[in-house]
């Protein structure tokens, strides 16, 4: 029998998939699906100080040709004030912990929000997401290193307790090297979570010739198997260069394989997104099955067997 738990800022999760903040967790009856589901733990929709509605649909398409999506949903949430609810009546002797991600439109928002979690006192973890693509007028933090860094001395010390970070790619070693000495600073951030949709794709229709999604001209979050080898590089670049920090690796997950290669690059849980929207919670039966498949066909019996073990030539 193959072991698929693991353990994330400091918590056990029976084993290691769980959902992509933003798919099927924006209100509580999707919640109830997911901790009905065979995933390991979930994680709400990204918060807002207030709620918002997001952008005009069409808002998601899938690409199913490609097993990708696009997306620009632009955050609709309820509020951080219903997901504090939502974590307050939590039962945390269930055996999936509970994320919780917090998506500010600036700094100030960011620690309102925090420190109304951290004066809960609660056993949830908080994932800072710093890479939303979808809001107009609203760059990704994660692209700007100082105003990252400045970000993290503002939350870090607040938040006391082990959270993550939700990045978005990074293409260019120089950013790797220059985001990951900053990460480094903060000894309680325990975890990073690579990637957020790749920001910024155009899907056209051939026939119609027409953008897709409707926000910002078509342009929009790329997601799904098209993905893939960004994320799994990302999640090895910040694997070897954190070596005290968990990594959380999304993007390209559609099956037990894709998983299998993300924790081989480094991951310690998996996330999954546009395969969730896709096909529902039942999925995680499936990919535990086949992830579980692959590592007795392999002979690991844990994560820990192969974590981070991808040979290089
Ligand atoms: O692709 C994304 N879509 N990433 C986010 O962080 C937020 C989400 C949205 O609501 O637009």
């Amino acid at each position: 029998m193959a072991n698929l738990s693991t353990n994330i800022a400091g918590l056990h999760l029976p084993n290691l998939f769980f959902n992509a903040s933003g798919v099927c967790c924006q209100h509580e009856h999707e919640l109830k699906q997911l901790l009905e589901s065979d995933s390991g733990s979930l994680i709400t929709k990204s918060a807002t100080y207030e709620m918002r509605e997001g952008n005009p649909s069409p808002r998601y398409v899938p690409l199913p040709a490609i097993q990708s999506s696009i997306n620009s949903m632009g955050l609709p949430n309820e509020g951080y004030e219903y997901y504090l609810a939502y974590a307050k009546k939590y039962d945390y002797s269930n055996p999936k912990p509970l994320f919780v991600s917090l998506s500010g439109l600036s700094v100030a928002d960011n620690k309102k929000m925090v420190e109304g979690f951290v004066a809960a006192n609660l056993p949830c973890v908080l994932e800072i997401n710093f890479s939303c693509p979808n809001v107009p007028g609203k760059p990704q933090l994660g692209y700007d290193m100082e105003a990252m860094e400045s970000a993290l001395n503002v939350l870090a010390p607040i938040i006391k307790k082990p959270f993550g970070i939700k990045l978005p790619p990074y293409f260019d070693i120089a950013h790797f090297d220059t985001a990951a000495a900053i990460f480094n600073k903060f000894d309680n951030l325990a975890y990073l979570t690579c990637i957020n949709s790749v920001g910024n794709g155009l899907a056209i229709d051939f026939e119609t010739e027409t953008a897709l999604i409707k926000p910002k001209d078509g342009f929009g979050g790329l997601g799904g198997l098209m993905v893939l080898n960004t994320a799994l590089a990302n999640v090895n670049a910040f694997y070897r260069r954190c070596p005290n920090k968990k990594i959380i690796g999304v993007g390209g997950v559609t099956s037990g394989k894709e998983a299998f290669l993300h924790v081989l690059a480094g991951a310690s849980a998996v996330q999954i997104g546009t395969q969730l929207k896709e096909e529902g919670p039942k999925l995680f039966s499936r990919v535990k099955k086949e992830l579980e498949d692959i590592m007795v066909a392999k002979g690991y019996k844990s994560l820990e067997d192969f974590r981070g073990k991808v040979k290089t030539l």
